[in-house]
């Protein structure tokens, strides 16, 4: 089954699969106690590599859709 990341508006990547392990550079898994999995794309999380919602009080800004033009369509 493919694996979906969707690029939240002003927010994280969402891994929305139940079947994904994030690794360190060693290879060792991080312990999820969520899901699905946020990625931080902000740079500003105190648990990175995963989202803390930090993001949202930073006032990060990053909307570029996959398709120029649509940014209006709010994300499901
Ligand atoms: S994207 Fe959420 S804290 Fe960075």
């Amino acid at each position: 089954m493919p694996i979906t990341i969707r690029v939240r508006r002003n927010g994280p990547y969402v891994i929305e699969s139940d079947e994904v392990t994030v690794v360190d550079w060693n290879g060792v898994a991080y312990p999820v106690s969520r899901r699905p999995i946020a990625l931080c794309r902000c740079g500003a999380s105190s648990t990175k590599p995963f989202c803390d919602g930090t993001h949202a009080r930073t006032g990060f800004a990053a909307a570029e859709a996959a398709v120029p033009g649509s940014e209006d369509k709010p994300a499901p």
